[in-house]
Order: structure tokens, then sequence, then C-alpha cells
């Protein structure tokens, strides 16, 4: 039986607070350089493709951006435009929010993207949950969260109508005739639902891919089903053994209540990565880089968002904080001290982490900034090349998912070391691609084709 075949993808780290931008190797999250080497180095890797996440507003702590995990957060579909006219193969997946956008914007966005690119486009569909967010848009906090998933579904479904909404051959052009539209009556459409109401003809042609290739990010219950009725590939943080063996049954189990087969949904956890010529150095190494990314003023700023208070007079290198965390904020409504943060959300009850927190530094002798760094600053992969392509093929294999989508802490030369020395360990393994197959991001990832077009497009929901 062939070996199930390893997916990768890049994700450029921009506004992660794991990122290391101390270190002398960091360079610019914003300018085009940067995406250039980052894009180029994954595409050498024949990674499936590249990863741009998304922030629609600088998330704040104590009333203040939040500089420790804001390196820049520049738009980007554009960024992605841009990268189509120097990368060939790579697909290019773009963060862009159901609850701030209209569905025929995003679609005419990305289905230009999936032409410039020749088939290479995604889309990553987040919801966003805090109404600190929505304050940027139009109406406040706009939308309340148990519609977010509803409106998301409805985006989706009308993005792809209108995908839809072109036959592949109606653009003819035959100059001998004069015929330039085969019918010319593509991209009609009209959509009645809860979220919109809308009609009229779309605007682009179809593209390569007919519907770009769709991921999800959310974790909650709806966000699980949402993935499995409508998505290609899920980016989750579940990317240890046991915890993505569970997720990953959890979701396949799902798909075919929707008519899906397993290998129509794509599971990527995150996975961050340190290495090294022996395991003892690839060790020392993890140390290093994480004592570079949990500094003192993080440690405080990791600690505030548990304690959702001031701690600024609290000494990092001392024990943890003997008083107990504020309860009494909501981290949704935005009243909690740190805004905008999705990790915040995890701590569902802060006064159990703090006893945690307090438990493992009286036992094991270690300060505040040491239990932040082990509890938060865990590498997914820690050794030698050799060890590291072993386990990524194991996780594989043993179903705790279908690949990874792996973040670097330097930018944009922390991919090179995997592309020189992990993919080639892989690739003799038989699990990981040599050379690209296909042209488009769903032969990438061994997706089906896109449903065939219909000419005219009506959907009342
Ligand atoms: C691995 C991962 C990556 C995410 N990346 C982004 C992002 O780049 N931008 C964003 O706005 N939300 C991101 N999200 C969160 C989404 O906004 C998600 O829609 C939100 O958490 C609400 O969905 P949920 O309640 O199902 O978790 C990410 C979530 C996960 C799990």
């Amino acid at each position: 039986m062939p070996k199930k075949q390893i997916h990768l993808a890049a994700h450029f780290p921009g506004v992660n607070n794991t990122t290391v931008w101390s270190d002398p190797a960091s360079g610019s999250h914003i300018e085009f350089e940067s995406f250039r080497h980052f894009a180029q180095t994954a595409e050498r890797a024949k990674f499936d493709f590249l990863f741009l996440a998304e922030g629609l507003r600088l998330r704040e702590q104590g009333g203040r951006i939040y500089d420790l995990d804001v390196m820049g957060r520049p738009d980007n579909v554009a960024i992605l435009q841009a990268l189509a006219a120097i990368t060939d193969r790579i697909g290019l997946a773009g963060t862009v929010n159901s609850t701030f956008n209209e569905p025929l914007d995003v679609a005419r966005k990305l289905a230009t993207l999936d032409h410039l690119s020749g088939g290479r486009a995604a889309w990553n569909v987040v919801t966003s949950w805090d109404e600190f967010t929505g304050e940027n848009f139009r109406r406040g906090g706009y939308l309340p969260k148990d519609k977010r998933y509803l409106r998301a579904q409805e985006m989706l479904s009308t993005a792809q109508a209108l995908w839809d909404s072109w036959p592949a051959d109606e653009v003819v052009a035959d100059a001998g005739s004069g015929q330039f539209l085969r019918h010319g009556d593509a991209g009609r459409f009209a959509i009645r639902s809860d979220q919109f109401d809308i009609s009229g003809r779309f605007p682009v042609p179809r593209s390569p891919q007919g519907r770009p290739v769709i991921i999800q990010a959310g974790d909650s219950e709806e966000g699980r089903e949402f993935a499995a009725s409508s998505a290609d590939a899920i980016f989750t943080r579940h990317g240890e053994l046991e915890a993505g063996q569970a997720f990953y049954a959890d979701v396949k189990g799902r798909l075919a209540k929707f008519g899906r087969r397993p290998e129509d949904l794509k599971i990527l956890p995150a996975a961050t990565f340190v290495l090294g010529d022996t395991e003892d150095e690839a060790a020392e190494n993890a140390r290093q880089v994480q004592y570079q990314q949990v500094g003192p003023a993080t440690a405080i700023a990791f600690a505030e968002q548990i304690w959702n208070r001031d701690l600024s007079d609290v000494d990092p290198d001392g024990p943890v904080p003997s008083f107990d965390p504020k309860t009494d904020d909501d981290v949704d409504s935005g009243s909690h001290i740190s805004k905008g943060r999705a990790s915040v959300r995890m701590y569902k009850d802060p006064v159990a982490v703090a006893n945690e927190w307090r438990e493992l530094g009286e036992r094991e002798g270690l300060s505040l900034r040491e239990v932040v760094i082990a509890k938060n600053g865990r590498h997914t992969f820690v050794g030698t090349p050799q060890r590291v392509a072993d386990t990524i093929d194991h996780f594989v294999q043993s179903d705790a998912s279908d690949g990874f989508v792996l973040v670097p802490h330097i930018t944009p030369g922390g991919m090179d070391v995997f592309a020189d020395k992990v993919v080639p360990l892989l690739q003799e393994k038989g699990s990981f691609r040599t050379e690209y197959e296909g042209t488009t991001l769903r032969e990438h990832l061994g997706l089906a084709p896109s449903p065939t077009t219909v000419a005219a497009v009506s959907v009342e929901a």
C-alpha cells in the first residue's frame, strides 16, 4: 500500500508572539523581500502552500498596543497577489474574516488571486469572536457571537455560488468569428438568506480552480461542524500526538453525515520546530529560543493575560504571584486587560491555571518567567533533522494529522534549515513529494476538482 503523503504549509510568522524579533537574523515583517524569501524557500521545499494570518485590530494590553506580538499586519491578499508573480507552484492561502466583509468582494479578490496564480488560491475563513475587533467596523460589535458561523456558512456558500456562476468555457475570444462570449449571460446570481440579499452579475470569469481551496481555523463545536460540512482543510492548534488523534477522529467522523469522505478534509495542526546536530544541541537551542521568545516583559504580559490585572511591579525572575487572578471580566466583551487575543479564551478557569502555575513553580523551584516558558514555550518538534522527520512522519502515519502548518521563529530565514535538512529526509521516506505533480493547490492537497459550473445561480435560504 502506498504511504500516506504528508502535506506541509509554511506560516509566515508575522503576528505571532512566538516570533523572535530581537535576534540579529530577524528581518522585516512588512517589506516584500521578507515575503519573497519565505515563499521561495517554501516553494523550493515543495510545500503545499504558504499561509498568511490576519489581524483586523491591533491587540492591546492594559490600554497599550501589545507590541510584543505585533510585528506588522499588512493586508494579506495583496501580499499573496504580489507573491503569485514570483512563484510558480506553491499554494497561496490568506486568512479573510467572514464577519466583517461582503461576499462579492471576498469572492472577487480570491478569484482574482486564483487567476493571477494559475489556480493556487486558498481562503482561510475565520469568524473572530470579540467585540473589540468589531468596533473597527461599522455598527460596533456588529454581529452576535452565535450568528457568526451562520454568517460564515452563508458567506461561503454565496462565494461558491458566485465562483460557480461562470461556466469554464464561457470566454471564447474567437477573433475569426468575432465571438467573445459563448452565451453572453454568465455570472448572474440572486442570493436571499438570513445575512445577505444580493443579486447581479459576478464580474470575474471562472478561475483555474473554479473554487479556491477553503481552510477553517475555529475550534468550537460550530467551527468543527462548519469545517466538516464545507472546508477542504483545517488549521488547528491540536498538534500533540494524542490530542491530535482525538481531534482528527472527531472531525473526520463528522464528514459522513455531510456526504463527504475522510480524504476530502485535510487536518493540519500548527507546529514549531528547533533543530540541532545532536539531540543535546537541539534541546539547548530550543532552550535558548524559548528564552528569546519569553523575555522578562513577555513573561509579565503572559501572566497578566491570566491574572487579568496590571503586574508591572511583579518580578519575572521571582516566584509566581501568590494572589489570585481577577475573574469578573468577560474576555469576549472586551473588558479584559488583554484585548483581541485568541489564546486568552483558552483560560476558562484562570484561578485553576494560576494554582497550577504556582504549584509547578514551587515544586521545581522555577521563577515566573521559567513557569511561562514551561507552560507556553514548548516547541512541537525538537531534535536532529532525522528525529524531527521521523516524528512528523509518525504523527501523520498514525492519524494525528495529515501534515503540519509550520511556524518558524525567525523571519524570513527560519524555514531555510527545515527545507535543507528535514524535507530531504521526508522525501527519502517516500512520504513527501520530490516534485510538484500538479499545478493547482487542489492537486497538491489531493482534493477532488471543484463541482462543475452552472450558468445561473439562485440561492434561497
Ligand atoms: C490555528 C488557528 C489559527 C487562527 N488564525 C486566525 C487569524 O489569523 N486571524 C483571525 O482573525 N482568527 C484566527 N483564528 C481564530 C478564528 O478567528 C476563529 O474564527 C475564532 O477563534 C472563532 O471561532 P471558534 O469559536 O470556533 O474558535 C485562528 C484560530 C486557530 C485555531
